[in-house]
Protein backbone atom coordinates (compact mmCIF):
# COMPACT_ATOMS: atom_id res chain seq x y z
CA UNK A 1 0.00 0.00 0.00
CA UNK A 2 1.37 3.24 -0.63
CA UNK A 3 1.83 5.98 1.45
CA UNK A 4 -0.70 8.03 0.35
CA UNK A 5 -3.10 4.95 -0.17
CA UNK A 6 -2.26 4.67 3.91
CA UNK A 7 -2.99 8.31 4.34
CA UNK A 8 -5.94 8.04 2.73
CA UNK A 9 -7.51 5.37 5.00
CA UNK A 10 -6.30 6.90 7.89
CA UNK A 11 -7.55 10.11 7.71
CA UNK A 12 -10.84 8.30 6.50
CA UNK A 13 -10.82 6.48 9.96
CA UNK A 14 -10.11 9.44 11.84
CA UNK A 15 -13.20 11.39 10.01
CA UNK A 16 -15.46 8.31 11.25
CA UNK A 17 -13.99 8.95 14.57
CA UNK A 18 -14.64 13.12 14.18
CA UNK A 19 -18.30 12.16 13.54
CA UNK A 20 -18.96 10.15 16.02
CA UNK A 21 -17.85 12.42 18.64
CA UNK A 22 -19.77 15.22 16.81
CA UNK A 23 -23.51 13.20 16.95
CA UNK A 24 -22.76 12.91 21.13
CA UNK A 25 -22.09 16.58 20.83
CA UNK A 26 -25.30 16.96 18.86
CA UNK A 27 -27.61 14.71 20.90
CA UNK A 28 -25.61 16.32 24.06
CA UNK A 29 -27.10 19.74 22.47
CA UNK A 30 -30.92 18.39 21.89
CA UNK A 31 -30.52 17.64 26.17
CA UNK A 32 -29.22 21.08 26.36
CA UNK A 33 -31.71 22.91 24.90
CA UNK A 34 -34.61 20.27 27.27
CA UNK A 35 -33.15 21.58 30.17
CA UNK A 36 -32.13 25.15 29.37
CA UNK A 37 -35.67 26.35 28.37
CA UNK A 38 -38.18 24.45 30.99
CA UNK A 39 -36.13 25.08 33.61
CA UNK A 40 -37.26 28.67 35.68
CA UNK A 41 -34.44 31.50 34.45
CA UNK A 42 -34.96 32.18 38.08
CA UNK A 43 -33.04 29.17 39.30
CA UNK A 44 -30.13 30.55 37.63
CA UNK A 45 -29.99 33.56 40.22
CA UNK A 46 -29.50 32.85 43.96
CA UNK A 47 -29.09 36.80 44.17
CA UNK A 48 -30.09 37.02 47.69
CA UNK A 49 -27.61 35.34 49.27
CA UNK A 50 -24.60 36.39 47.25
CA UNK A 51 -21.78 37.40 49.54
CA UNK A 52 -20.91 41.49 50.12
CA UNK A 53 -19.41 42.88 46.84
CA UNK A 54 -19.88 39.61 44.40
CA UNK A 55 -22.14 39.94 41.58
CA UNK A 56 -23.38 36.51 41.77
CA UNK A 57 -22.34 32.57 43.23
CA UNK A 58 -19.65 30.82 40.72
CA UNK A 59 -22.01 29.20 38.57
CA UNK A 60 -20.04 26.08 37.73
CA UNK A 61 -22.08 23.71 40.23
CA UNK A 62 -24.78 24.33 37.74
CA UNK A 63 -22.71 23.21 34.67
CA UNK A 64 -23.04 19.43 34.12
CA UNK A 65 -20.25 17.86 32.86
CA UNK A 66 -20.71 17.89 29.14
CA UNK A 67 -21.29 21.49 29.80
CA UNK A 68 -17.56 21.57 31.29
CA UNK A 69 -14.51 21.94 29.72
CA UNK A 70 -12.57 18.88 29.08
CA UNK A 71 -11.04 16.52 32.06
CA UNK A 72 -8.50 17.21 33.48
CA UNK A 73 -9.46 20.72 34.75
CA UNK A 74 -6.34 22.86 34.32
CA UNK A 75 -4.95 23.36 38.75
CA UNK A 76 -5.65 27.61 38.19
CA UNK A 77 -8.97 27.05 37.58
CA UNK A 78 -11.23 27.74 40.29
CA UNK A 79 -13.97 24.74 40.69
CA UNK A 80 -15.03 25.19 44.48
CA UNK A 81 -18.36 25.87 44.92
CA UNK A 82 -18.31 28.56 47.73
CA UNK A 83 -16.36 30.90 45.41
CA UNK A 84 -18.07 33.55 43.64
CA UNK A 85 -18.00 35.36 40.93
CA UNK A 86 -16.92 39.48 40.18
CA UNK A 87 -17.61 41.21 37.05
CA UNK A 88 -14.14 43.66 36.50
CA UNK A 89 -15.01 45.24 33.45
CA UNK A 90 -16.62 45.01 29.71
CA UNK A 91 -13.98 43.13 27.38
CA UNK A 92 -15.52 44.12 24.46
CA UNK A 93 -19.53 44.79 23.72
CA UNK A 94 -19.78 43.01 19.48
CA UNK A 95 -22.56 42.71 17.58
CA UNK A 96 -23.34 39.08 18.19
CA UNK A 97 -21.92 38.82 22.18
CA UNK A 98 -20.61 40.85 24.99
CA UNK A 99 -17.23 40.00 26.48
CA UNK A 100 -16.97 40.44 30.09
CA UNK A 101 -13.94 39.92 32.18
CA UNK A 102 -14.76 38.11 35.14
CA UNK A 103 -12.63 37.07 38.39
CA UNK A 104 -13.84 33.73 40.34
CA UNK A 105 -12.45 33.86 43.56
CA UNK A 106 -13.27 31.94 46.74
CA UNK A 107 -13.76 34.62 49.81
CA UNK A 108 -10.96 34.68 52.42
CA UNK A 109 -8.39 32.56 50.41
CA UNK A 110 -5.90 33.18 47.81
CA UNK A 111 -7.63 30.83 45.19
CA UNK A 112 -8.67 33.19 42.32
CA UNK A 113 -8.72 33.15 38.25
CA UNK A 114 -9.58 35.34 35.53
CA UNK A 115 -12.08 34.63 32.96
CA UNK A 116 -13.56 36.00 29.95
CA UNK A 117 -17.63 35.82 30.20
CA UNK A 118 -18.87 35.52 26.18
CA UNK A 119 -22.67 36.34 26.50
CA UNK A 120 -24.40 35.79 23.54
CA UNK A 121 -26.61 38.98 23.19
CA UNK A 122 -30.58 38.96 23.03
CA UNK A 123 -31.89 39.61 19.43
CA UNK A 124 -33.25 42.72 19.58
CA UNK A 125 -29.43 44.14 19.62
CA UNK A 126 -27.59 41.70 17.13
CA UNK A 127 -27.65 40.52 13.62
CA UNK A 128 -26.30 37.12 13.30
CA UNK A 129 -24.54 37.34 10.10
CA UNK A 130 -23.02 34.14 10.12
CA UNK A 131 -26.42 32.18 10.27
CA UNK A 132 -26.69 31.72 6.69
CA UNK A 133 -23.32 29.35 6.49
CA UNK A 134 -24.06 27.63 9.74
CA UNK A 135 -27.50 26.85 8.65
CA UNK A 136 -26.24 24.93 5.39
CA UNK A 137 -24.02 22.69 7.87
CA UNK A 138 -26.11 21.76 10.47
CA UNK A 139 -29.82 21.07 10.70
CA UNK A 140 -31.60 22.45 14.58
CA UNK A 141 -31.46 19.24 16.58
CA UNK A 142 -35.13 20.39 17.98
CA UNK A 143 -37.93 21.10 15.83
CA UNK A 144 -40.06 23.37 18.44
CA UNK A 145 -36.82 25.03 18.72
CA UNK A 146 -36.09 25.33 15.05
CA UNK A 147 -39.88 26.35 14.72
CA UNK A 148 -39.75 29.34 17.16
CA UNK A 149 -36.61 30.63 15.29
CA UNK A 150 -38.14 31.26 12.45
CA UNK A 151 -40.83 32.79 14.22
CA UNK A 152 -39.02 35.08 16.28
CA UNK A 153 -40.68 34.42 18.83
CA UNK A 154 -39.65 35.48 21.91
CA UNK A 155 -38.62 31.85 23.02
CA UNK A 156 -37.15 31.40 19.25
CA UNK A 157 -34.80 34.57 20.04
CA UNK A 158 -33.70 33.17 23.10
CA UNK A 159 -32.90 29.88 21.79
CA UNK A 160 -31.24 31.54 18.73
CA UNK A 161 -28.35 32.71 21.05
CA UNK A 162 -28.24 29.81 23.28
CA UNK A 163 -27.61 28.11 19.31
CA UNK A 164 -24.76 30.32 18.86
CA UNK A 165 -23.52 29.77 22.58
CA UNK A 166 -23.33 26.10 22.09
CA UNK A 167 -21.69 25.60 18.68
CA UNK A 168 -19.16 28.19 20.04
CA UNK A 169 -18.18 25.57 23.30
CA UNK A 170 -18.46 22.64 21.22
CA UNK A 171 -15.74 24.35 19.22
CA UNK A 172 -13.82 25.29 21.66
CA UNK A 173 -14.00 21.72 23.28
CA UNK A 174 -12.96 19.98 20.65
CA UNK A 175 -10.37 22.06 19.15
CA UNK A 176 -8.71 22.51 22.77
CA UNK A 177 -8.70 18.37 23.06
CA UNK A 178 -7.26 18.42 19.25
CA UNK A 179 -4.59 20.87 20.64
CA UNK A 180 -5.38 23.99 18.61
CA UNK A 181 -3.98 27.09 20.39
CA UNK A 182 -7.65 28.32 21.37
CA UNK A 183 -8.87 29.51 25.32
CA UNK A 184 -9.47 26.66 27.56
CA UNK A 185 -13.45 26.64 28.03
CA UNK A 186 -14.47 26.75 30.88
CA UNK A 187 -18.22 26.00 30.81
CA UNK A 188 -21.32 26.86 29.31
CA UNK A 189 -24.49 28.03 31.12
CA UNK A 190 -27.51 29.66 28.32
CA UNK A 191 -26.14 31.94 26.47
CA UNK A 192 -23.47 32.57 28.53
CA UNK A 193 -19.79 30.68 27.58
CA UNK A 194 -16.72 31.71 30.16
CA UNK A 195 -13.81 30.78 28.89
CA UNK A 196 -9.64 31.26 30.07
CA UNK A 197 -9.05 34.82 29.48
CA UNK A 198 -6.32 35.79 27.64
CA UNK A 199 -4.14 38.36 28.69
CA UNK A 200 -2.47 40.13 31.80
CA UNK A 201 -2.77 38.65 35.59
CA UNK A 202 -4.20 42.57 35.75
CA UNK A 203 -7.02 41.80 33.65
CA UNK A 204 -5.50 43.35 30.43
CA UNK A 205 -6.84 41.75 27.49
CA UNK A 206 -4.00 40.48 24.83
CA UNK A 207 -4.40 42.06 21.74
CA UNK A 208 -5.66 41.60 18.62
CA UNK A 209 -3.01 40.54 15.53
CA UNK A 210 -4.53 42.90 13.25
CA UNK A 211 -3.02 46.02 15.59
CA UNK A 212 0.27 44.20 16.24
CA UNK A 213 4.29 45.72 14.39
CA UNK A 214 6.42 42.72 14.80
CA UNK A 215 10.07 42.06 14.37
CA UNK A 216 10.87 39.49 11.36
CA UNK A 217 11.70 37.38 13.77
CA UNK A 218 8.60 37.42 15.67
CA UNK A 219 5.93 37.25 12.50
CA UNK A 220 7.60 33.82 11.46
CA UNK A 221 7.44 32.43 15.32
CA UNK A 222 3.64 33.30 15.19
CA UNK A 223 3.21 32.02 11.73
CA UNK A 224 5.00 29.07 12.89
CA UNK A 225 2.37 28.67 15.72
CA UNK A 226 -0.62 29.59 13.46
CA UNK A 227 1.09 26.55 11.19
CA UNK A 228 1.11 24.12 13.96
CA UNK A 229 -2.77 24.97 15.04
CA UNK A 230 -4.28 25.17 11.75
CA UNK A 231 -3.02 21.45 11.21
CA UNK A 232 -4.26 20.61 14.46
CA UNK A 233 -7.78 21.98 13.24
CA UNK A 234 -7.95 20.33 9.83
CA UNK A 235 -6.95 16.85 11.34
CA UNK A 236 -10.37 17.38 12.96
CA UNK A 237 -11.54 18.03 9.90
CA UNK A 238 -12.65 21.46 10.60
CA UNK A 239 -12.08 24.91 9.51
CA UNK A 240 -12.37 28.17 11.60
CA UNK A 241 -15.04 29.68 9.43
CA UNK A 242 -14.09 33.59 10.54
CA UNK A 243 -10.63 33.82 10.74
CA UNK A 244 -8.62 37.02 10.39
CA UNK A 245 -6.18 39.24 11.98
CA UNK A 246 -9.14 40.20 13.78
CA UNK A 247 -10.14 36.94 15.63
CA UNK A 248 -6.61 35.65 16.38
CA UNK A 249 -5.02 37.30 19.71
CA UNK A 250 -1.69 37.37 21.07
CA UNK A 251 -0.39 36.96 24.50
CA UNK A 252 3.25 37.87 25.44
CA UNK A 253 4.13 36.03 22.20
CA UNK A 254 2.02 33.14 22.51
CA UNK A 255 -0.92 33.23 19.39
CA UNK A 256 -4.32 32.20 20.72
CA UNK A 257 -7.63 31.62 18.29
CA UNK A 258 -10.88 32.85 19.22
CA UNK A 259 -14.24 33.65 17.92
CA UNK A 260 -15.19 29.95 17.18
CA UNK A 261 -18.82 29.37 16.87
CA UNK A 262 -19.17 28.80 12.85
CA UNK A 263 -16.63 26.27 12.46
CA UNK A 264 -17.13 24.67 9.29
CA UNK A 265 -16.85 20.65 8.53
CA UNK A 266 -15.11 20.71 5.59
CA UNK A 267 -15.91 17.74 4.28
CA UNK A 268 -19.99 17.84 4.99
CA UNK A 269 -20.78 21.42 4.40
CA UNK A 270 -21.40 21.84 0.61
CA UNK A 271 -19.20 25.09 0.41
CA UNK A 272 -16.14 23.66 2.94
CA UNK A 273 -13.11 23.90 0.69
CA UNK A 274 -13.90 27.49 -0.15
CA UNK A 275 -14.35 28.26 3.51
CA UNK A 276 -10.83 26.86 4.38
CA UNK A 277 -9.33 28.90 1.32
CA UNK A 278 -11.17 32.01 2.17
CA UNK A 279 -9.78 31.60 6.14
CA UNK A 280 -6.00 31.15 5.34
CA UNK A 281 -6.45 33.75 2.48
CA UNK A 282 -7.48 36.12 5.00
CA UNK A 283 -4.85 35.09 7.88
CA UNK A 284 -2.48 34.81 5.34
CA UNK A 285 -2.93 38.61 4.05
CA UNK A 286 -1.85 39.76 7.08
CA UNK A 287 1.16 38.12 7.38
CA UNK A 288 2.28 38.84 3.59
CA UNK A 289 1.64 42.16 4.49
CA UNK A 290 4.13 41.71 7.27
CA UNK A 291 6.34 40.16 4.86
CA UNK A 292 6.21 36.76 4.72
CA UNK A 293 6.53 35.08 1.38
CA UNK A 294 3.19 34.70 0.00
CA UNK A 295 4.18 31.00 -1.00
CA UNK A 296 4.04 30.19 2.34
CA UNK A 297 0.76 30.47 2.16
CA UNK A 298 -0.18 28.46 -1.19
CA UNK A 299 1.78 25.89 1.16
CA UNK A 300 -0.38 26.28 4.47
CA UNK A 301 -3.80 26.01 2.32
CA UNK A 302 -2.55 23.04 0.00
CA UNK A 303 -1.16 21.64 3.50
CA UNK A 304 -4.48 21.83 5.17
CA UNK A 305 -6.77 20.17 2.24
CA UNK A 306 -3.97 17.12 2.62
CA UNK A 307 -4.77 16.92 6.44
CA UNK A 308 -8.27 17.26 6.31
CA UNK A 309 -8.31 14.63 3.65
CA UNK A 310 -9.69 16.82 1.08
CA UNK A 311 -7.29 16.41 -1.85
N1 LIG B 1 -10.72 34.51 26.07
C1 LIG B 1 -10.46 35.79 25.84
N2 LIG B 1 -9.48 36.43 26.50
C2 LIG B 1 -9.21 37.74 26.26
N3 LIG B 1 -9.90 38.50 25.39
C3 LIG B 1 -10.90 37.92 24.70
C4 LIG B 1 -11.24 36.55 24.88
N4 LIG B 1 -12.27 36.25 24.08
C5 LIG B 1 -12.56 37.38 23.43
N5 LIG B 1 -11.74 38.39 23.78
C6 LIG B 1 -11.77 39.78 23.28
O1 LIG B 1 -13.11 40.12 22.94
C7 LIG B 1 -13.19 40.43 21.56
C8 LIG B 1 -14.50 39.87 20.99
O2 LIG B 1 -14.49 38.47 21.08
P1 LIG B 1 -15.05 37.57 19.88
O3 LIG B 1 -14.30 37.87 18.64
O4 LIG B 1 -15.07 36.17 20.36
O5 LIG B 1 -16.55 38.10 19.83
P2 LIG B 1 -17.44 38.71 18.66
O6 LIG B 1 -18.70 39.16 19.26
O7 LIG B 1 -17.52 37.74 17.57
O8 LIG B 1 -16.65 39.96 18.21
P3 LIG B 1 -16.44 40.51 16.73
O9 LIG B 1 -17.79 40.73 16.13
O10 LIG B 1 -15.65 41.76 17.00
O11 LIG B 1 -15.63 39.46 16.02
C9 LIG B 1 -11.94 39.83 20.93
O12 LIG B 1 -11.51 40.51 19.79
C10 LIG B 1 -10.93 39.94 22.04
O13 LIG B 1 -10.38 41.24 22.03
MG1 LIG C 1 -14.50 38.21 16.69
Amino acid sequence: MSYDDNFQKISKKNQRKNRNEHQAFDEAQHDYYRAFFTEDPDTFADAATVPENADRWSTWDQSTPLERGPEPHPGWLVTESAAVDYELGAVKSGKEADVVLLERAVPDTSRRCLLAAKRYIDPDRRQFRRDHQYRDGRGHPDARAARAIAKRTAFGLKAHAAQWAYAEFSALRRMWSAGVAVPYPVQILGTEICMEFIGTADGDAAPRLARMRCTAAQRDDLWEQLVESLSAMARTGYTHGDLSAYNVIVDDGRLVIIDLPQTIDVIVHPNGSQFLDRDVHHIGSWFVSAGLPARHVTDLTRRLFAETGVS
